[in-house]
Formats: C-alpha cells, sequence, structure tokens
C-alpha cells in the first residue's frame, strides 16, 4: 500500500486511461478525486473506486477553465484534507488537415491538452506549498508531443508543450519538495482511438507487439510514478509505447 491515505486527483478520470488510473492508484491506498468533464461518468468511477475500501469523490470541472481547476484543488482539499498528486490527464483530439485547421480548432486542443496541465501544476503546486506536503503531477503526454502525425498539428503542439512543461516545471518545484513526471503513451484502446477497426488494425501494427495497448498498462504505470520507488524520475516523460517511439 505504498500510497496509502495519499490524497490523488485524476483529470480525466470517467474513461480510458484516467478511470483505470483511479483503481490503479486506489489498489495502492490512495484516495481519490475523480475529476471530469463527464459528471455521470466520474460519480460511476468513484462509486467503484469506494468499493475498493478508499475514500473517493467525484467532481464535475472543464480542465481548461483556470478558475474550474482551481475549485477542483480546493474541493479535494476540503474532502480528502490533503493534496499529495495530480494525475493532469484528460484530453481530446480534433483532427483536421492543417490547411482546415483554422483558429477555433487549433485552440480547442491547445486549451484542453495543453493550459489544463498548466492549471493543475500551477493551482496544484500552490495549494502543496501552503499545506507544507510533498507531491507528485503525472502529465499525459503523448507519442506525437515527439513526433509529427498527419491532421494533428494542433495534438502535436500541445503534447509537445506538455513535455516541455514537465521539464520546467519539475526544474522550479523540486525545491518544494514536489516532483514532476510524464506519460507518453503510443495507441491505447480508448474511446479517443474511435471505433472503425480498420484504422484501429493499422494503429496496433505500428507498436513492437502490433496491438493496441490496453488502457490498464499505462494506468499502472502511471500510479508507479506517483510512488517513492519512483522518487529518481523526475522532468522526464516516460514512452508507454510499445517501442514506437525506439
Ligand atoms: P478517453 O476519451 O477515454 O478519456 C478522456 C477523458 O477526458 C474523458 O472522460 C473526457 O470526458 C475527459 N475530458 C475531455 N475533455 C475534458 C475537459 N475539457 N475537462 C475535463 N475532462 C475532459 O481518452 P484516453 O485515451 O483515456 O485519453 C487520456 C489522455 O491520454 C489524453 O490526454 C490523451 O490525449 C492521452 N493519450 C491517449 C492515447 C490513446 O491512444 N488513447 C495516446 C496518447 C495519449
Amino acid at each position: 500500500m505504498e500510497l496509502k491515505d495519499q490524497a490523488i486527483i485524476v483529470t480525466g478520470g470517467a474513461s480510458g486511461i484516467g478511470r483505470e488510473a483511479c483503481f490503479a492508484l486506489a489498489r495502492m491506498g490512495a484516495d481519490i478525486v475523480v475529476a471530469d468533464f463527464n459528471a455521470e461518468g466520474a460519480a460511476k468511477v468513484a462509486e467503484e473506486v469506494q468499493a475498493l475500501g478508499v475514500a473517493a469523490h467525484s467532481f464535475q470541472v472543464d480542465v481548461s477553465v483556470a478558475q474550474e481547476v482551481e475549485a477542483l484543488v480546493d474541493f479535494t482539499v476540503e474532502r480528502l484534507g490533503t493534496l499529495n498528486g495530480l494525475f493532469n490527464n484528460a484530453g481530446i483530439g480534433l483532427v483536421k488537415p492543417f490547411l482546415e485547421m483554422d483558429p477555433a480548432s487549433y485552440l480547442k486542443v491547445i486549451e484542453v491538452d495543453q493550459h489544463s496541465v498548466y492549471y493543475g501544476m500551477y493551482y496544484g503546486a500552490k495549494k502543496m506549498v501552503e499545506l507544507g506536503t510533498k507531491g507528485t503531477f503525472v502529465n499525459t503526454a503523448s507519442i506525437y508531443g515527439s513526433v509529427a502525425s498527419r491532421g494533428n498539428f494542433n495534438y502535436n503542439a500541445a503534447k509537445a508543450a506538455v513535455i516541455a512543461m514537465t521539464r520546467s516545471g519539475a526544474l522550479e518545484l523540486a525545491e518544494h519538495g514536489i516532483r514532476v513526471v510524464g506519460i507518453a503513451p503510443g495507441y491505447i484502446d480508448t474511446p479517443i482511438l474511435g471505433t472503425d477497426k480498420g484504422v484501429k488494425d493499422q494503429l496496433a501494427a505500428q507498436h513492437m507487439h502490433k496491438e493496441l495497448i490496453a488502457p490498464e498498462k499505462v494506468a499502472s504505470v502511471a500510479a508507479y510514478l506517483f510512488t517513492d520507488a519512483a522518487q529518481a524520475i523526475n522532468g522526464s516523460t516516460v514512452p508507454v509505447d510499445d517501442g514506437f517511439l525506439a
């Protein structure tokens, strides 16, 4: 129970990687706030997490709105008494050829996938310093923060920024006992990939094992990064991509 009594927020906790991370963290003893735009989905996951014997609450949030992320941090401290970690994981894709990547489509993904990570780290770290607690941020980037992907100009930009903010945040927050690390998933079998089997097979073929990665496999790495065993990992973004970037 390496994370016993640790209070950890998971954004995007209603689905996919975030949902599995809520379970993985709870099995290690952490208390969880399941934060998501999808209030009903988050409440359901919180109920399932409680059944594992830890405290869990849900909170509806739009992570692209600064004040809502600040309210999420305050809610967590109010309900769980402290804040030890935040999995900045909520994200979207909005695929368009570059010549159709109008400002609204560009900004939507930058706001949800990039600004949200800044808001989480900013309000989360301020609260940790105020409380005098140590803490960990785990930020979900992507393989597409490191290499280009057709139709994903907005997503490429946002995820590259997440990798950079992970480095930069780690550098400045270390003196406060706070670690910041990232994960860069490959193709994970979640609703974000859509339902077209042909497309999914093509994506899977790019992994060394020619299979999509189960969200549980990403969640277990994310959960490990919150533990003291991972204390020497700082500022880096860990690929969880079955060799895609290798
Ligand atoms: P998912 O679609 O299963 O889960 C994303 C969750 O984020 C959903 O529950 C959704 O309601 C929530 N969300 C979306 N916009 C939000 C907002 N503005 N505020 C609050 N919640 C919001 O997708 P998945 O795959 O679990 O994605 C999680 C993260 O992993 C994302 O950051 C994604 O970019 C990243 N990722 C996913 C990959 C994949 O192949 N599935 C690959 C690389 C990265």
